[in-house]
């Protein structure tokens, strides 16, 4: 690579830092609200297995990999494809990762934006009161009544986007890297916290038994699909995001390692928000596959009749809130760091922008849930779609590409140039990892989760 890019002054001086924001770009609205009503849709501990095997030897490999391009090429997900492909002497036509990744990202926070914004509404509700002595069927009720309000959601909605624009249009790294280092721990602490108690006043055993004795007659074709797509999006890959923190990846430091520990804090989020909520719903007789629904009902009962409930009630949605925002960020950056660098725009006309495309796209998920509820797409609602396409299909796609250019088409001495600091045998691993295990797993559970819906779709 040209000197152009090595002179380039390096993000993050430290590990720690890197690791911090990284972690904030990945523990989000997917742990936290998504992770748990997808382990009930699909039936608990088989969908959680298969979640896990997912994220190691399919996510996180493509997780080192984006990162090690991202380092290569120093820029937005765009131009780190084309420079790379350059040294590769592959053809121009992998930038399509780049592209393929803002579109992703962007639609991605069109319904991410509309979902934090209730986090955001039930700060103000539990510290309200509203949900003081809440029975579960007022809990279920105050839910959808928010849905039934197009204005409201409106209003949230905007009112996140605004959080992540301040943020992104300052370039504030260092910023959100000092608020996830507060954050992670905290959120740990706090869900800690919360698995303990929802486990004195819930049926704790009942949860257990549903997250981690697999019955594997529940992973059906849908379920593995949403494992895989899971895993992507948890760990934030396929949308170029990665691409975007790899360019300040610190020098002389472990990609593997760092990437590694913020793989496990991801999931450990993920799986104490699941100890968190599950005794709650089946102490209530909730059903676990209710749908997105499932964190906001059951997390406001569970506080409503809490000692101070009202207080850690909103201080948990403001803890769900900033991750959202640390994830947003994520979200929003490559394509507005394309565009500003694309037309030589200033930064925070570049964010500016993005967010209205986002914030436009975003009205179609917020009247999914009232006015065009009736609307079905392929047999979902146009959030449910949106979610579908972009998780389940873009973000695995993003992350298939990845894995063959970074594992087929690039040279070994330039990623061991990048990965130099890993023993040899941790490098050879994950270069296998992504060219025997990621790449080909993610075409197998492609084929096996849409054949049906293909012959369905040809037969027709
Ligand atoms: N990983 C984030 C979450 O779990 C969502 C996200 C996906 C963020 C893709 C950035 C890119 O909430």
């Amino acid at each position: 690579m040209n000197n152009h890019y090595k002179s380039r002054r390096r993000g993050w001086r430290r590990s720690w830092s890197f690791v911090a924001a990284t972690t904030g770009a990945t523990i989000g609205l997917g742990n936290l609200w998504k992770f748990s009503y997808l382990a009930g849709e699909n039936g608990g501990a088989a969908f959680v297995l298969a979640y896990l095997i997912c994220i190691v030897v399919v996510a996180m490999p493509v997780m080192i990999a984006e990162v090690v391009l991202g380092s290569r090429g120093r820029s937005n997900p765009v131009s780190t494809m084309q420079d790379v492909s350059l040294e590769a002497g592959a053809s121009s036509s992998w930038q399509l990762i780049g592209w393929l990744g803002c579109i992703a990202g962007l639609l991605v926070l069109s319904y991410y934006s509309v979902i934090a914004g209730w986090s955001f509404a039930y700060v103000g509700k539990l510290l309200g009161g509203e949900f003081v002595a809440a029975s579960a069927q007022l809990s279920g009720d105050m839910f959808n009544n928010l849905l039934a309000a197009p204005a409201l959601l409106m209003q949230w909605q905007a009112f996140f986007l605004l959080s992540i624009l301040l943020v992104v249009a300052l370039g504030v790294r260092k910023g959100i890297s000092v608020a996830a280092r507060l954050l992670i721990p905290l959120l740990l602490v706090m869900l800690i916290a919360l698995a303990i108690y929802s486990s004195q006043v819930g049926d704790f055993k009942a949860a257990a038994e549903f997250l981690f004795q697999p019955d594997f007659s529940a992973l059906n074709q849908q379920a593995l699909l949403d494992a895989l797509g899971h895993a992507f999006f948890t760990l934030s890959i396929g949308v170029g995001a990665m691409m975007a923190y790899g360019a300040y990846v610190p020098d002389q430091r472990s990609i593997t390692g760092m990437v590694s520990t913020v793989v496990l804090m991801d999931t450990l989020v993920s799986v104490l928000a699941g100890l968190a909520i599950f005794p709650l719903v089946f102490s209530l007789n909730m059903a676990p596959a209710m749908g997105p629904g499932l964190m906001f009902v059951a997390m406001p009962y569970g506080f409503g009749n809490m000692i101070y409930g009202n207080y850690f009630g909103a201080l948990f949605f403001v803890m769900v809130s900033l991750a959202a925002i640390t994830s947003g960020v994520a979200l929003l950056e490559p394509a507005t760091v394309w565009l500003a660098q694309q037309f030589r725009w200033w930064r925070p006309v570049a964010a500016v922008v993005m967010v209205l495309v986002v914030w436009l796209l975003g009205l179609a998920t917020i009247f999914s849930f009232n006015i065009w509820q009736d609307i079905d797409l392929f047999g979902m609602s146009v959030f449910s779609f949106l979610d579908f396409v972009t998780a389940n299909l873009m973000l695995p796609v993003g992350g298939f590409l990845t894995a063959i250019f970074v594992g087929w088409v690039m040279r070994k001495e330039v990623l061991r140039d990048e990965l130099y600091v890993e023993s040899r045998q941790i490098f050879s691993l994950w270069h296998w990892l992504l060219r025997y295990i990621a790449a080909p797993g993610v075409l197998v559970v492609f084929l096996w989760s849409l054949s049906p819906w293909l012959k369905n779709l040809f037969i027709e």
